[in-house]
């Protein structure tokens, strides 16, 4: 073993978990897809001005997790490594012109972000995220749309029992009225709160709902609720969003008290939740709506709603609940040889089976025949092909233990694809 390691909280992703985390990203393009959203590729890093301006200074993302680049040069722009995908979206949107496109424009991507977090069980320093966003639509219908696509996605992956905890955060208008009744809720416990969250008061308030201090916590169960402090705008679509919610089926429930790590968010907030789960590791995704997002990074006013679930977060549940899909089989036909000259020959036959869509692997060993099948048995193949020394092709099914006559290349991989599909091998 070399004395290298992967760094702390940046894993690498083997057998059994790469199948369920290839299995897991591929359910949820094929979601978005069907529902009519578009891809969208972005850069790993971005300007660090564009993540500190969407996702705000003093949230813990930007001030503890983001791992910024080192400037390469005097006139080069510092860049950090995308700790989420929203502002990434918000800059391609405005850059691209996609204004000018019919709205909403609904993209969809499947990322791997980096936060600078303290690693523990579901949470890492490099994890991935199915997102989503729709960006020029204001309405609640919207909201309703992409909180039921994230639900029935987790439910397909097999999470049936998929709660979305969700509150509305208001918007300009009804914000400050609710900050001042929430930090006056604090101010009686002010003394004993942490620096930190003493800090918090001061600067906004709302984090204090989500702050892992006894005290604040403790304090937070008896604070004011948005909901009976919004705007009649706020309140009417956050009652639409509910009663859209109440049809689709989504099991809502109520947390007045939720509040996102991210300071973009107006109206809408919520996780998609797993019921009886410890801590961090139960949240399996969270969205909402950002309406000044577009327009505080340059653009005009447009709003916006979308979410991210962690995709190592659903693997983790999948697994724990013996759920997780299991690992891509080996391939069903192994192609071996007596003679050490016929290895071309079986690369070719292996490759002419797998373009008629079966997987086949050839043995490229000048072993013995005997090693070479029993690696095959191990490898649980369906079936062997065995060029023998005259070029003629045997087929052995596995299975049955049988061996037909030697025969002609063409018939011989012909019989070799067919009895893999019967015996389920594809
Ligand atoms: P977020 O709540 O920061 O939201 O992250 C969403 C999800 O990503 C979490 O619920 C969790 O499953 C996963 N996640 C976050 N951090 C980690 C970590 N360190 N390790 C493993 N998984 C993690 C956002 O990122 C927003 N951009 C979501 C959004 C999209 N809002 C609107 N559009």
């Amino acid at each position: 073993m070399s004395g290298f390691q992967s760094p702390r909280g940046l894993r690498d992703i083997r057998e059994p978990d790469a199948s369920a985390f290839a299995w897991a990203e591929e359910h949820a393009w094929s979601a978005a897809l069907a529902a009519g959203y578009a891809r969208i590729q972005l850069p790993v890093a971005e300007d660090s001005a564009l993540f500190e301006r969407a996702i705000g200074g003093t949230s813990d993302v930007v001030t503890k997790e983001l791992y910024r680049l080192a400037v390469r040069s005097e006139e080069s722009t510092p860049l950090a490594l995308r700790p989420e995908v929203t502002a990434g979206v918000v800059r391609a949107y405005l850059q691209h012109g996609m204004r000018s496109e019919p709205q909403p424009v609904r993209l969809v991507t499947v990322a791997e972000l980096f936060r600078h977090d303290r690693p523990q069980k579901g949470r890492y320093r490099q994890f991935t995220q199915f997102d989503i966003e729709a960006i020029g639509d204001a309405g609640s219908g919207i909201d309703i749309e992409v909180i039921e696509l994230g639900t029935a996605y987790l439910r397909s992956v097999g999470l049936r029992d998929i709660e979305v905890h969700l509150n509305s955060v208001g918007c300009p208008t009804c914000r400050p009225g609710y900050l001042v009744v929430l930090a006056k809720h604090f101010a009686a416990v002010a003394d004993r709160l942490s620096p930190v969250d003493q800090a918090r008061l001061e600067e906004n308030p709302l984090r204090l709902l989500d702050s892992k201090d006894e005290v604040a916590v403790a304090h937070a169960k008896g604070a004011p609720r948005f909901v009976e402090h919004l705007c009649a705008d706020c309140a009417e679509h956050d009652r639409a969003v509910r009663e859209g919610l109440s049809i689709t089926g989504v099991t809502v429930v109520d947390a007045p008290h939720l509040v996102r790590g991210l300071d973009y968010y107006t109206k809408t907030a919520w996780e998609f939740l797993l019921p009886g789960e410890q801590g961090q590791q139960g949240a399996l995704g969270g969205g909402g709506r950002y309406d000044g997002l577009v327009e505080l990074l340059g653009g005009p006013a447009t709003p916006g709603v979308g979410f991210a679930i962690g995709i190592d977060r659903v693997v983790l549940a999948l697994q724990e609940r013996g759920l997780a899909p299991a690992p891509q089989r080996p391939p069903a036909v192994v192609v071996c040889g007596i003679e050490p000259g016929s290895v071309g020959m079986r690369i070719a036959i292996a490759s002419e089976l797998r373009a008629a869509g079966v997987s086949a692997r050839a043995d490229v060993s000048t072993r013995k025949i005997g090693k070479q099948l029993e690696s095959a048995v191990r490898d649980t193949a369906i079936a062997v092909i065995i060029v023998e020394p005259d070029g003629s092709l045997s087929l052995r099914d596995l299975a049955a233990g049988s061996q037909a006559e030697p025969g002609a290349r063409a018939m011989v991989v012909s019989a070799a694809a067919q009895l893999a599909r019967t015996q389920g091998g594809q």
